[in-house]
């Protein structure tokens, strides 16, 4: 039985992708701030913990490998999905907001990589799969801070996949295009969600990312709504 750490698990893409998994007999190791959410969402899975964790804080990611080796042992796949972001004319962007959104979408995912490596190292196996974004591959006006995080995580996680060659363990990304989920809430009210993709729709993408046999790996994918850019 597989076991995932999938982080920012209580809502949105990564609920989708718990609750994918779960269906295919993951054991779940769920992570984001909100325990409620999370709490909830281990309730309705057949082999899931809850494990409420602020992922910009190093002591917090620590736990969060450890309750997961303490619960299954092991630890399969880590998915950074965990992600925020903040939309603005770039002179209106918060030197707060920024920060945030570096901690949150870059510190995050090097944190919880650097916390799961040893584990995987032990076990010469593992998944790393990041949640990157379109906005990894090209630029929208008002994004810039969120494409700076998300062309940054591509560059660390590519780099990270040249370096853990040859020891078993295999770094992927994922660039999805426009979601609906509950990001959009902070981005504004009047944004058309009708073209958007469905949450399990990435996650499903996901899924078959991570079953890819033990030899190969789907370093890149993209996933778009059908009718292009909302
Ligand atoms: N939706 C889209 O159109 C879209 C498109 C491409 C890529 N993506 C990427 O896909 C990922 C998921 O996005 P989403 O749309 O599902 O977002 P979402 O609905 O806003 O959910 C974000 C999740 O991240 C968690 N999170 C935020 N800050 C955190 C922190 N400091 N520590 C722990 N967890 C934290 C949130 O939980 P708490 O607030 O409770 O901590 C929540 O569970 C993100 O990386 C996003 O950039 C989204």
């Amino acid at each position: 039985m597989r076991v995932a750490i999938v982080t920012g698990a209580g809502r949105g893409i990564g609920c989708a992708i718990a609750r994918v998994l779960a269906a295919k007999g993951w054991r779940l190791v769920l992570a984001a701030r909100s325990s409620e959410e999370l709490e909830r969402l281990a309730s309705e899975l057949p082999e899931a913990i809850a494990v409420p964790t602020d992922l910009t804080r190093p002591d917090e990611v620590l736990r969060l490998v450890a309750a997961a080796r303490d619960r299954w042992g092991r630890v399969d796949a880590l998915i950074n999905n965990a992600g925020l972001t903040r939309v603005a004319r770039f002179e209106e962007t918060s030197p707060e907001d920024f920060d945030q959104v570096m901690a949150v979408n870059v510190k995050g995912p090097f944190l919880c990589m650097q916390a799961v490596l040893p584990l995987m190292r032990e076990q010469g196996s593992g998944q790393i799969l990041n949640l990157l974004s379109v906005a990894a591959k090209r630029v929208f006006p008002e994004w810039s801070v969120y494409c700076a995080s998300k062309f940054a995580l591509d560059g660390m996680s590519k780099a990270l996949a040249e370096e853990l060659k040859g020891t078993g363990i295999r770094v992927s990304a994922i660039y999805p295009g426009a979601t609906d989920s509950p990001l959009w809430d902070d981005v504004g009210p009047d944004i058309p969600r009708e073209g958007m993709m469905r949450p399990e729709a990435v996650a499903e993408a996901v899924a078959f990312m991570l079953d890819q046999p033990a030899s190969s790996r789907i370093s890149e994918l993209v996933i778009e709504p059908a009718a292009g850019d909302v």
